[in-house]
């Protein structure tokens, strides 16, 4: 018998939460069902809010230090759950996963160096580097037998090219949620290593994983993955604590951790914040129930979006994910280019979804659901989106 309820609809209005207030700004109208940023419409996991409001009832909320028992709950959590071993020292703290790869950015590369990203990917990554005047070098995903994988021949070639200073590796893959797999993760920091190029690794999602599948951290598969390497991790998204900013990173290489540390230290880029620290400790000591529980009703809606839009909506097809709560729809047998693909979203379904060319032009055909939220709403979302779809069909065909 599961101990946490994943069907309760929890009102987000006045919460400042981003996916409602921001619905006008972003998509022109507000009465859509937001199925976009990534956040879990979930109920945190009782024990974290527990932790917070027993350390916001103390009077006095002055300068604080991390214990050493966030720490270890960091490396306690990666052992357990990855079998990924860290020491204290390669640890810091960082505010915020962008924020990481913007400090890696600024700190191992210059102006007009090049980026590799691999699209279609989480839009920030393009942002963060063109942001800072960086020069994104592309080297698209491929699809082989209806499979998205990395063209890692492509990466020899731009790399040999471009001579890029870095990669900006999402492992797991966001939109598509792809777990790289262990060799492929090995080329990736051999041809990095050979070539004298940082990759910064994106593992957010990493604590995601769906259907019984492992997670593999940049940084546990080579020698040369450690000597490039700068990963990234959060438990934001793991357990829906992404307003508290509690994100870390990992560097293993000793010359490159040493310099770049000083440097976040310097400048107070990794000043851990009070409450981030003890929700964090809270949610990797006191989550894992609340996480696995998550992940079998994630993984459930999963399956009911697959059998759905099989069943009800044969123009739109779910790629899916390994990881993770965002699944990567298909609209391109409705046959539709990208803006009525939107229009049909927006002014018919009245759903918010991301658009798949957010994330590159290889997304064009594409939209991303997140079904991060209870059944129903996915269910009336999903119903939504048939007869929208039935209805622009229809008059397609009259
Ligand atoms: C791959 C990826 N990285 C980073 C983030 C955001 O992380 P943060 O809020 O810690 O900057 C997201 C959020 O959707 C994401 O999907």
């Amino acid at each position: 018998m599961n101990k946490y309820n994943f069907d309760n609809v929890i009102d987000r209005h006045g919460t400042s939460a981003i996916k409602i207030e921001h619905l006008d700004m972003v998509f022109g109208r507000h009465d859509l069902t937001p199925l976009w940023i990534a956040d879990l419409d979930f109920a945190v996991c009782p024990q974290i809010t527990e932790a917070l409001s027993q350390r916001l009832r103390h009077p006095v909320w002055g300068y604080s230090d991390a214990r050493d028992s966030y720490w270890q709950s960091i490396i306690d959590w990666q052992r357990r759950r990855h079998g990924f071993g860290i020491c204290r020292e390669e640890l810091s703290f960082i505010p915020g996963v962008v924020k990481g790869i913007a400090y890696a950015v600024n700190y191992f590369t210059r102006e007009g160096d090049g980026i590799v990203i691999q699209t279609p990917v989480y839009h920030p990554f393009r942002i963060v580097a063109e942001g800072n005047k960086r020069r994104v070098v592309e080297n698209p995903l491929k699809v082989v037998d209806g499979r998205y994988c990395m063209d890692l021949e492509g990466l020899e070639e731009v790399v040999r090219r471009e001579k890029p200073r870095m990669m900006i590796l999402c492992n797991p893959h966001n939109p598509i949620g792809i777990q790289w797999d262990a060799d492929t993760l090995r080329r990736v920091a051999s041809i990095a290593r050979e070539n004298n190029m940082v990759v910064v690794s994106d593992e957010i999602h990493g604590d995601l994983m769906l259907d019984g599948r492992k997670h593999i951290p940049f940084l546990s598969v080579s020698d040369d993955a450690r000597a490039v390497g700068v990963m990234l991790g959060a438990p934001s998204k793991t357990f829906n604590i992404p307003g508290l900013v509690s994100s870390w990173m990992v560097v293993k290489n000793p010359e490159m951790r040493k310099e770049f540390y000083g440097w976040l230290e310097a400048n107070e880029f990794n000043s851990p914040v009070l409450i981030s620290t003890i929700g964090a400790e809270a949610a990797y000591t006191k989550g894992e129930q609340w996480l696995d529980e998550m992940l079998e009703y994630v993984s459930a809606n999963i399956d009911f979006v697959e059998k759905y839009c099989n069943e009800h909506i044969p123009g739109v097809k779910m790629i899916r994910p390994d990881a993770s709560f965002l699944v990567w729809l298909d609209f391109r047998e409705l046959h539709m280019c990208q803006h009525d693909i939107m229009e049909l979203l927006l002014d018919k379904a009245h759903l918010a979804l991301n658009d798949g060319a957010m994330f590159g032009k290889q997304g064009e055909g594409f939209a991303r659901l997140n079904i991060g939220a209870p059944r129903c709403v996915i269910a009336n979302a999903l119903e939504s989106l048939r007869a929208a779809v039935e209805c622009t069909c229809k008059n397609v065909r009259n």
